[in-house]
């Protein structure tokens, strides 16, 4: 029987199934950033992660890896549907990233996320030692800190939203609003990317729940005290500096520029194909640069990696039509034989390939609609050894706010975005240096490992849960 001092919970396990050349499949830790900074974590404090392997159906006992104790949560194909695809990622996820796309709400896909957060609680109640500290994650899983408390009141649990937390004008509309409001209370750190998400969650809870609040402090009735504050979550780093300067991928990222035809610059975008990624603005901005005649293929490509994501949900499938049609008009009508405007690739890539990229690319593209972070910004920054480079970002970007030396964007706004590449495009040697330089000092303080700690310190240190 598993117990654990330090438990963490997300919607997904940290690893990936991998099938040997036997036919056998094992499993390996995925290359995110979260993992790498909690995996010491877990291993020093006997720590578990517990989370969905990804798939349907898959009954798959807890198992150690790394270190670690993975304790798998079973998700029905009929939960996939609903609580996934459907609650999480067709109601939230557009809610609170501003509406983008329309939310649709059914009661079926409530009751499932319902079902599917107590699930994750009772695990968690389960194998958490007496007085454990309970880490949960992101918007799947927001009524599990007050489910857990109710199951486990010696837990001392903590909560980070990883996407925007949205203005109570739009929060609002969620039929089951104050449930949510009071699924996060159970927390006594509730932890967002900005302040000013904070600053929405205390004022819905003053005003929907009626609580007490003072500053970033709500105060319950029974007397206990939650916390919402921003915690800017970051990459790891000295990992993608250090893959980035491999011989592997320098070599890679020699061959990428000459596979494209050698241009004189080349522009980049690496983004998951989701609808909040302003992936279609930069795309015409860029194209438009060309019938302009301010550009030429012969100067510049954009290279626009997206990888595919929650295909099985319909405004991601109408994105992908969206996309795919636009590149084929831009590169029908802009490119030349050999010479595309847009060399457009739907496909996963491992880091190296990752890095590679950010090594070649002389303009980075970042223009989401609304953004929890982005961390492609910061891993492109971390990557460009030689202080050179020029990062575009979008100002709704949570990023914008640390990286403030970017060319910032609003993506709503084509002719901006088309200055700001041609600025980027045009700009000064010594112009880029002095931007790039200092954003990799803000990425170099503040990594993955400086967020988790700060946060966990911050958690440990709250008033002790009372028996
Ligand atoms: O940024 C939110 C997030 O859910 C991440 O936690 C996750 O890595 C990413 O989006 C991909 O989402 P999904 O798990 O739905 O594939």
């Amino acid at each position: 029987m598993i117990s654990a001092d330090l438990v963490v919970l997300a919607n997904r396990l940290p690893v990936d199934q991998v099938t040997e050349a036997d036919g056998s499949t094992t499993w390996r830790t995925s290359p995110g950033g979260l993992v790498a900074a909690l995996e010491p974590v877990i291993r020093e404090q006997r720590g578990a992660w517990i989370g969905w392997p990804g798939n349907a159906d898959a009954d798959i006992d807890p198992f150690m890896l790394n270190g670690m104790q993975l304790v798998p949560i079973t998700l029905t194909a009929c939960e996939v549907e609903e609580f996934y695809e459907g609650f999480s990622n067709a109601s939230l996820w557009p809610l609170y990233h501003d509406l983008v796309a329309k939310p649709e709400f059914h009661r079926e896909w409530w009751d499932a996320y319902v079902r599917v957060n107590r699930r994750f609680a009772e695990r968690a109640a389960m194998i958490a030692s007496e007085g454990a500290t309970v880490w949960v994650h992101d918007y799947q899983l927001q009524l599990v800190p007050q489910m857990l408390r109710e199951m486990r009141p010696d837990l001392r649990i903590g909560f980070f939203l990883h996407i925007p937390f949205p203005p109570a004008e739009l929060f609002q509309q969620l039929p089951w609003r104050r449930q949510i409001l009071e699924g996060l209370l159970g927390a006594d750190l509730v932890g967002f990317q900005l302040s000013g998400a904070a600053a929405n969650f205390v004022r819905l809870v003053r005003q929907r729940v009626g609580h007490r609040t003072q500053r970033d402090m709500v105060h319950l009735p029974d007397g206990r005290a939650v916390r919402a504050a921003a915690f800017p979550i970051s990459i790891d780093t000295a990992g993608f500096t250090e893959l980035a300067a491999s011989p592997p991928v320098a070599a890679r990222a020699t061959e990428i520029r000459r596979m494209l035809g050698h241009p004189a610059k080349i522009f980049l975008g690496i983004d998951r194909l989701d609808y909040t990624k302003g992936i279609y603005p930069r795309l015409r901005a860029f194209a438009e640069l060309i019938t302009d005649g301010h550009l030429s293929t012969e100067d510049a490509v954009f290279v626009q990696v997206a990888t595919p994501s929650r295909e099985r949900v319909e405004q991601y499938r109408l994105l992908r039509d969206e996309v795919d049609r636009l590149v084929g008009r831009i590169n029908g009508d802009l490119g030349r034989i050999g010479r595309p405007a847009i060399s457009y690739l739907h496909s996963s890539y491992p880091r190296e390939e990752m890095a590679a990229l950010y090594r070649v690319a002389d303009v980075m593209v970042v223009t989401p609609f609304t953004d929890g972070m982005n961390l492609v910004a910061k891993e492109y920054v971390a990557c460009r050894l030689d202080d050179d480079g020029a990062l575009v970002l979008s100002e709704f970007a949570g990023a914008a706010q640390e990286l403030r030396q970017a060319w910032q964007v609003n993506p709503y706004d084509i002719d901006g975005i088309k200055a700001a590449l041609l600025d980027a495009y045009h700009a000064d040697p010594k112009e880029i240096t002095r931007r790039m330089r200092a954003m990799r000092r803000t990425v170099r303080e503040k990594d993955v490992d400086a967020w988790a700690a700060r946060f966990l310190d911050e958690l440990m240190g709250r008033p002790a849960p009372r028996p």
